[in-house]
């Protein structure tokens, strides 16, 4: 069974979800870099270890990533996944989980990396926004996308409809890939990402509303 650590910063919806998606891996421990994050709660009372490592008390990224990457050796992890973790996160750490790490951003990527996507969407008028399921690779937000789930902006829609409608479809996608990591029906291998056995050319689109 494949072990999973979900990395936090906020109120942890996603977490939520993969928790309540009885996968098929197991979420061994929740790391949130902020003590005060919601998300931590919601692990305990999942019954879920949890540890909470501050960056703020360490001299350099690179030392916060190194205390994390000994936390998640220390629980045996196959998986990492990060749920709204908000800290830019080490070339040492991003390589020594190369294709063990996933993480979910609220845009289509290859749009929109960064932040503010809700707003910059509304600002270009697309009519399509959504969420990605990526791998984590050192540049931000451009490893592999695995799976993404796309909607229509309605005429009426602001960023924080946005915000709430993405999330909503974020709760499907996240479980979903996941789950098909730690089923095996998404494999990364050295040649590529397979699905299903098949080379991974696009996203697989995996809900639209
Ligand atoms: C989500 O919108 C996700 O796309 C982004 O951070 C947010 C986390 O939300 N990476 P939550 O903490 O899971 O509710």
């Amino acid at each position: 069974m494949i072990k999973i650590a979900v990395l936090v910063s906020g109120s942890g919806s996603n977490l939520q979800a993969l928790i309540d998606a009885n996968l098929s891996g197991q979420i061994v421990g929740v790391i949130s870099n902020k003590p005060e994050a919601y998300a931590l709660e919601r692990a305990k009372k999942a019954g879920i270890a949890t540890a909470t490592i501050e960056h703020k008390q360490f001299p350099n990224r690179e030392a916060f990533d190194d205390v994390m990457h000994q936390q998640l050796l220390a629980w045996d992890v196959d998986l990492v996944v990060l749920a709204g973790f908000m800290r830019i996160l080490s070339a040492k750490f991003v390589n020594a989980w190369e294709g063990k790490m996933v993480n979910i951003h609220p845009s289509l990527l290859p749009h929109y990396k960064g932040m503010h996507t809700h707003q910059r969407v509304l600002n270009t008028g697309d009519r399509l926004h959504g969420c990605t399921v990526h791998y984590v690779t050192a540049e931000l937000d451009a490893g592999q996308a695995l799976t993404q789930g796309v909607l229509s902006v309605n005429q009426h829609d602001d960023a924080s409809s946005l915000a709430d409608r993405v999330h909503v479809l974020e709760h499907l996608i996240y479980p979903q890939a996941v789950e098909w990591i730690c089923n095996g029906t998404l494999v990364h291998t050295d040649q590529g990402v397979l699905f299903k056995g098949q080379s991974l050319n696009a996203p697989v689109q995996f809900c639209k509303i």
